[in-house]
């Protein structure tokens, strides 16, 4: 009876090193490697002191819909777009914060990913950073990528990994914040923005990445700190047809295709170089116009699930109420949107055919060449 327990053990033990084996050998790319701003940040906040209450989401109710409803700096009710696509990559977990890995644990996760982004972060190193407050900016993030690519990187595994940006948002809201300043040019700024961008890709691919998934800003006038901006009854803007901020939305609208060209010649100057740009204007505006998508039912597209005031645009926190329903908003607080909303992006970005939201290719196909 013993050792045919004892038997049965080892086969199970077996089954099982077989289950994790095969979980590790199945991830469809090597590594992920994220970087840019709280889209897709996963705790990299947490680790910075000087970063405000604003900036981190560590609090509830955050995570409300996470496992134990854990708040883990993520800002969003649940897994962010970071998390999404990793499971649609087979991970079994997202690619761990940057800075919650001791130096000895750099070493193996590099081989298997680390998540860079810093809520709050942007193309430009000012964006986020302040007299009182601080993130860790896309310079830091690439040049920590870079550095631990030089140390510790295999060539043949980091020209398979993946590369996934979402970056540019925040620059685009601390601009238009700026307008006070009448000198101000808004094709020369978004240029610096483009060049920007481009000098990161530049310095990833240096450093043996040859696999990118950028993800493009969205229509920033639509979220509902924005709204609520242009809707101010002291002091009204102009909105568009969405009723959005038509001055924030107005820059996302002529960045994109900016963005498109710089990837497309970028792509022809940087052999073995390939990538995906997700459109995400083009995301939005598809929920706009389809609040009913399969296994989702988008009722409300202005108001944010969590907090008060005009377009539940006051911030969230413990004290804020929260919506009844967090699968039918497509705005969980003031900036960011839903684990749903994420949850749909995420599918597109992974594997949408229809050629209308990911250029030239989708992640799938980027993977597989
Ligand atoms: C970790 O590595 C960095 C850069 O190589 C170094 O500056 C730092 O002192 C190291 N930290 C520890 C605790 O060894
Ligand atoms: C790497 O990240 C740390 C934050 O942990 C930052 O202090 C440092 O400046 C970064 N290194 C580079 C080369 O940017
Ligand atoms: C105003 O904008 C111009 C052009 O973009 C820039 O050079 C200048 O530094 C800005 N001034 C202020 C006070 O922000
Ligand atoms: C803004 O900058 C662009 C690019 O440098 C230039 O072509 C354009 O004339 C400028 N516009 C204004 C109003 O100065
Ligand atoms: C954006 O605003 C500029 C003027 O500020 C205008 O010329 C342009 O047509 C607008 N573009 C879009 C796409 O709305
Ligand atoms: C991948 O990139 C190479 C150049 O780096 C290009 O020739 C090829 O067409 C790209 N493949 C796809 C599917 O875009
Ligand atoms: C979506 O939600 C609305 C409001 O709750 C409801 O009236 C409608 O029937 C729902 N549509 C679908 C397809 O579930
Ligand atoms: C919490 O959020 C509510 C509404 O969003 C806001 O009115 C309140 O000032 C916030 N409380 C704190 C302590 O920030």
């Amino acid at each position: 009876m013993a050792s045919h327990s004892r038997a049965f053990s080892l086969v199970a033990l077996c089954l099982l090193l077989k289950v994790v084996l095969r979980g590790t050998a199945e991830t469809l790319v090597p590594a992920v490697f994220v970087f840019g701003d709280s889209m897709v940040d996963i705790g990299n906040n947490n680790f910075i002191e000087k970063c405000n209450i604003g900036c981190k989401a560590n609090y509830p109710p955050f995570g409300i819909d996470y496992l134990n409803h854990t708040p883990t700096g993520r800002f969003s009710n649940g897994y962010n777009l970071a998390d999404q696509l990793a499971q649609l990559l087979h991970f079994d977990e997202s690619p761990p914060p940057f800075l919650s890995l001791s130096n000895a644990s750099l070493k193996t996760r590099m081989r298997t990913g680390i998540n860079f982004a810093s809520g709050g972060s942007g193309l430009l190193i000012a964006t986020g950073n302040g007299p009182c407050t601080q993130v860790f900016s896309m310079t830091e993030q690439v040049r920590n990528f870079t550095m631990l690519a030089r140390k510790w990187g295999r060539a043949d595994l980091m020209s398979k990994s993946l590369i996934f940006i979402n970056t540019g948002s925040n620059d685009l809201f601390e601009y238009t914040f700026s307008d006070h300043n009448c000198s101000r040019n808004d094709t020369e700024f978004l240029q610096s923005l483009v060049a920007s961008y481009r000098s990161f890709l530049m310095d990833l691919y240096g450093a043996g990445a040859k696999k990118f998934s950028v993800v493009s800003p969205s229509l920033v006038g639509c979220c509902p700190s924005q709204r609520a901006i242009a809707h101010d009854p002291k002091n009204p803007r102009d909105v568009d047809k969405f009723g959005c901020f038509a001055a924030a939305n107005n820059l996302s609208w002529q960045l994109y295709p900016m963005i498109a060209t710089m990837l497309h010649d970028l792509c022809l100057e940087l052999p073995g170089m390939n990538y995906s740009l997700v459109d995400s204007i083009k995301i939005v505006e598809w929920v706009f116009y389809n609040t009913v998508i399969p296994n989702y039912n988008f009722t409300v597209l202005d108001m944010a699930c969590c907090g008060g005031g005009p377009f539940g645009a006051d911030g969230c926190n413990s004290s804020a109420t929260l919506c009844q329903n967090r699968n039918n908003h497509l705005f969980w607080d003031d900036y960011h949107p839903t684990t749903a909303a994420t949850g749909v992006a995420a599918k597109l970005v992974f594997d949408d055919t229809t050629g209308l939201f990911v250029h030239p290719i989708n992640l799938q196909q980027l993977i597989e060449l």
